[in-house]
């Protein structure tokens, strides 16, 4: 089994491979202390050293349940959904856009087995630091990088999920464009974002909430559609209180 460090490295872009691994993950932001332009308070939070502390355990979970409702899904639905619609198989390559701590990342790591790779990638030191902490599966390695301007070569992956970011990145449809370019065809992506309702006053009560967080709210059918015109078919979604997951596949035929 080659190392996974070299393995990522080989699905690097050219000239990305001179990156510098730092205190167990390949760092690709060095001294830069935020990847890509700043989008408000929620990302600022995911780079102190107290958030990534309290995450996965009290932060995510209860945050998550404010956002999906009470009868959306819970964390372990979360990531079950994720696996059901990656259906990742031994061997296959997995890239968990804006990681965190590595909760879905260790998941798609146990899919795709000892053979395989699951690449958990986030912009913030203080979040990898405790992904390295956890106990993870042989396959798991972590890029620290910016999620807009994915830094892996062309058709490199098998899946790509991005779960509870795409709506604090500065350009979410240059976000989208790289999901699409990296994942191989017949890839599969699964994204968990924001939802605005649709009827006042609850939507503009959204905005205003995500004004505040610095967090984008986006509208029912957007991203389906962003997903569609980005060649992805099989999309589907579904909703929770003010989430959206949405999942889709990219033809085997995409591109020639
Ligand atoms: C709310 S957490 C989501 C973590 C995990 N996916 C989950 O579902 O629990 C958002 C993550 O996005 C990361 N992030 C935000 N903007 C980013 C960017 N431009 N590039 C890489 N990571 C980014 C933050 O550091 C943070 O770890």
């Amino acid at each position: 089994m080659p190392d996974n460090h070299e393995r990522l490295v080989s699905l690097l872009r050219p000239g990305s491979a001179s990156a510098e691994a730092s205190e167990g993950f390949l760092d690709l932001l060095g001294e830069i202390p935020q990847a890509g332009p700043p989008t408000g308070l929620a990302q600022r939070l995911m780079r102190t050293s107290a958030v990534p502390m309290i995450y996965e355990h009290y932060w995510r979970p209860t945050l998550g349940r404010v956002a999906k409702g009470l009868t959306g899904p819970s964390m372990e639905d979360e990531v079950r959904i994720a696996l059901e619609a990656l259906a990742l198989r031994p061997g296959q390559v997995a890239l968990d856009v804006a990681c965190g701590t590595g909760r879905f990342t260790r998941a798609f790591g146990e899919a795709v087995g000892p053979d395989g790779l699951s690449i958990g990638l986030d912009g913030s030191v203080t979040m990898l630091e405790k992904a390295l902490a956890a106990p993870s599966p042989p396959s798991v390695t972590y890029l620290r990088a910016d999620a807009v301007d994915l830094p892996l070569a062309d058709s490199t992956v098998d899946a790509v999920c991005c779960f509870a970011a795409l709506h604090m990145f500065a350009d979410p449809n240059a976000a989208l464009d790289s999901f699409a370019r990296v994942l191989k065809p017949g890839g599969s992506l699964v994204l968990l974002t924001s939802a605005r309702h649709s009827d006042q006053p609850l939507r503009l009560a959204d905005t205003v909430l995500g004004r505040v967080s610095g967090q984008r709210m986006f509208d029912r059918g957007e991203i389906t559609m962003k997903l569609f015109r980005r060649g992805f078919d099989r999309v589907n979604e579904r909703y929770s209180g003010v989430t959206q997951i949405v999942t889709g596949e990219l033809p085997v035929n995409i591109r020639p």
